[in-house]
């Protein structure tokens, strides 16, 4: 088959060859920005008078004839014509003749390509803020139902002080809302409009860079044209917030397999979102929050991977940037269902109040309550630190927690000790107590919920 590019070669290309530097299998998902690019592209070269309006309006029908073909799935793709773009090309010209080989007046497949990227990338980091929000609100749902649900908080995996589980999800919320904040933020550079930029220096022809990237939404153009077609920071951007999303993710997912371990008891996941053991019939095993775990390896690969092959880049354009795709539309397409997936699983959740609330009655994580009172009794805070520290190791001892002493064994270690102390290391209120802004009091925890309300 000839080759869009064939002129100066005199032998057929080794069929090795062609199918080690085709693109098309994976960026033929970039069929329909690509399309839209060239509507861009071609509406500017007739507005500019470099190519008739007749010979635009047939190269424009042809493109939405080719553009309805490949929604209904008609279009057979070659290999033989490398990638998206020249597919496309060839399609169009078989299409409508000759005059197809306009479109590509004053454009290098190395500025169409990066527009391809520029408005998929948009279209994608705007449906994941999306998947981002529905995520929140089913924090902030489950959330609201266990305003008074008392759970240890823990440091180093050790029981530290009770709080609230609205509190401990809600952490989750405000994770994710920075991680919505960055991905709007990238929209500002991914934006820029690298259309026009020829094959790196520009082009002889008077194109008007700013009506394309107007006509695609774009808010700028890149001012460097060896720029705009070299640049994939606006990919490496995506990737490294993927990969903090996913980190946040997967600690949400591992607390959830730890959870609903018989150790701990403390939520179930509903059956729908759990799968079985094919020989043993009791298990029911958190498999999702598992591969939502796992699957983050792959988007930190493809995050490292893209930054690898970019580092030793000359300018400007390099056949390596092909492999900038494959990894993009990995990324997309497992923050996606991962997105999808975590919002109904949280929903659907059982909270095992009693259990979650036993855990608090048989730990020490009121200890640092006991200081505190002895501090607003006048003691010094490392004092009283010391004290508590003598009682925790006298209850172990005696094989009992804090609310098991009597008002004597507590006298024995400080005659500031009265009677209001059991009050005092109730786990309700000890978890009240913080009323500090942020905190875990219930007050505080109602605050946080009314103001997460504003940013779904
Ligand atoms: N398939 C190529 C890519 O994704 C398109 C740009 C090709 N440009 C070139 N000069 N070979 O990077």
């Amino acid at each position: 088959m000839s080759k869009l590019w064939g002129g100066r070669f005199t032998k057929e290309t080794n069929k090795l060859v062609e199918d080690f530097t085709a693109s098309i299998e994976f960026d033929k998902e970039l069929a329909l920005e690509d399309i839209q690019g060239s509507i861009a592209h071609v509406q500017m070269l007739s507005d500019c008078s470099i190519i008739s309006e007749d010979d635009a309006v047939t190269i424009k029908h042809g493109l939405k004839m080719i553009e309805k073909k490949i929604v209904a799935g008609e279009v057979e793709f070659s290999v033989a014509h490398e990638d998206i773009h020249m597919n496309i090309e060839t399609l169009l010209i078989d299409e409508i003749g000759p005059v197809g080989g306009k479109l590509h007046t004053g454009r290098s497949r190395n500025d169409q390509v990066a527009t391809d990227m520029h408005l998929y990338l948009k279209k994608q980091t705007q449906s994941i803020i999306t998947l981002l929000t529905d995520v929140q609100k089913s924090i902030l749902f489950k959330s609201k139902e266990n305003v008074h649900t008392i759970l240890p908080g823990y440091t180093h995996l050790q029981r530290a002080q009770p709080v609230s589980f609205a509190h401990h999800l809600m952490a989750y919320f405000w994770m994710l809302e920075r991680d919505k904040e960055r991905l709007q933020d990238s929209l500002k550079r991914i934006n820029w409009s690298p259309l026009g930029a020829g094959a790196l220096a520009g082009t002889t022809f008077p194109i008007d860079r700013e009506q394309t990237a107007s006509l695609l939404g774009f808010e700028r153009v890149y001012p460097n044209s060896m720029d705009a077609v070299s640049d994939r920071d606006f990919i490496v951007e995506f990737l490294s917030h993927a990969s903090l999303i996913m980190t946040h993710i997967s600690r949400l997912s591992e607390e959830l397999v730890i959870w609903s371990s018989q150790e701990f008891q403390f939520i179930e996941l509903d059956d729908s979102f759990c799968t079985g053991s094919s020989i043993m019939p009791q298990k029911k095993n958190p498999d999702v929050p598992e591969l939502l775990r796992a699957k983050t390896g792959r988007v930190y690969g493809n995050l490292v991977g893209l930054l690898t092959v970019l580092k030793g880049l000359p300018l400007a354009y390099n056949k390596d940037m092909q492999e900038d795709k494959e990894g993009m539309f990995d990324t997309v397409r497992t923050l996606d269902g991962s997105l999808r997936l975590l919002a109904p699983m949280i929903e659907t959740m059982t909270v095992n109040q009693e259990n979650m609330f036993a855990a608090v009655s048989q730990d020490f994580s009121n200890a640092t309550d006991i200081a505190d009172y002895l501090v607003t009794k006048g003691l010094p805070f490392r004092q009283a630190h010391e004290i508590i520290g003598k009682i925790v190791l006298y209850a172990i001892n005696q094989d009992k927690y804090l609310l098991g002493l009597s008002l004597e064994e507590y006298q024995q270690f400080s005659p500031l000790f009265t009677g209001d102390i059991f009050e005092i290391l109730q786990p309700k209120h000890v978890v009240d107590a913080r009323k500090s802004e942020g905190g875990t009091s219930f007050e505080q925890v109602k605050n946080q919920l009314a103001l997460a309300e504003k940013y779904i």
